[in-house]
């Protein structure tokens, strides 16, 4: 399996994290290429929401987390830097369900701008507007952004969960399952709204849904218990994986 390293943007190397006693990633290899869709599959459970958490440090939060290895990110070691906000305005993160914000479609947009001390109205308005564009939801929702967000349909939502990734100019996005509450509509939106992204993004996503991962992604991951077991083109995964349990997983015979 090749990697070619000066195209990559991320490089983990030997990561193992502990919740407590419990070790949940055993020296995890991967170099994620910039400008790529990086899928990350496997069963429940083998630890991709908290290899992707690893990439933000979003895994801090969690009380008795303990963390070995290196995630180096733009040559920078994100876990020798105390500089988390950079990092996460750097990494952004979509979830699974959308989580925005109980104001208005333009407060959600512009709340981190607005944090990082963008106050020029025009500024912001710019801001919202391509943000909101850049992820397909513009033209919905032009005529009711000072309305709340929260009522909007959940695909919907979920796009300007992504507007609001964006507007804070990151050059790396992550999502988990971000697909995973919505119908098959919103569904290919969003794929296609990611397909659409990778010109000027580096992303990587959680999937459960095998064919979205074939769809979308440049590179996939194979996980299983807390270690990567394969990692290659998405089409060489999917057509010719190296390793029986990636075959056997692939082709649905377990998880
Ligand atoms: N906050 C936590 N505290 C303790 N253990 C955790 C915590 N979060 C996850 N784990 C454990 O770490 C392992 C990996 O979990 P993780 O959520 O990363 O899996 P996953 O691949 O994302 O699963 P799913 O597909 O179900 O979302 C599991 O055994 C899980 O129980
Ligand atoms: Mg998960």
């Amino acid at each position: 399996m090749e990697q070619r390293k000066e195209a990559s943007i991320i490089n983990v190397r030997d990561l193992n994290l502990f919740y407590g006693e419990k070790q949940a990633l055993f020296g995890v290899d991967l170099a994620i290429q910039e400008k790529e869709v990086t899928a990350l599959i496997g069963p429940s459970g083998c630890g991709k929401s908290t290899f992707l958490r690893t990439l933000n440090r979003m895994n801090d939060l969690i009380d008795g987390v303990k963390i070995t290895g290196d995630v180096v990110i733009d040559h920078e070691n994100i876990y020798r830097s105390n500089d988390v906000i950079k990092l996460r305005t750097k990494v952004g993160m979509v979830f699974q369900k959308p989580n925005l914000f109980p104001m208005s479609i333009y407060d959600n947009v512009a709340y981190g701008p607005r944090m990082q001390g963008i106050k020029n109205k025009k500024e912001l308005n710019i801001i919202v507007e391509d943000s909101l564009r850049s992820a397909a939801i513009w033209d919905e929702v032009k005529d009711r952004l000072k309305t709340s967000a929260l009522g909007l349909s959940g695909g919907q939502q979920q796009r300007v969960c992504i507007a609001r990734a964006i507007a804070m100019k990151p050059d790396i996005i992550l999502m988990d399952e971000p697909t995973s509450a919505l119908d098959p509509i919103s569904t290919l939106k969003i794929e296609e709204l990611i397909t659409n992204m990778k010109k000027d993004y580096t992303i990587v996503i959680v999937t459960h849904n095998m064919q979205q991962a074939a769809r979308i992604s440049d590179k996939t991951a194979f996980f299983l218990n807390g270690e990567i077991v394969e990692y290659d083109d998405t089409d060489n995964i999917f057509s010719t994986p190296q390793d029986q349990r990636t075959e056997d997983y692939v082709t649905g015979r377990f998880g």
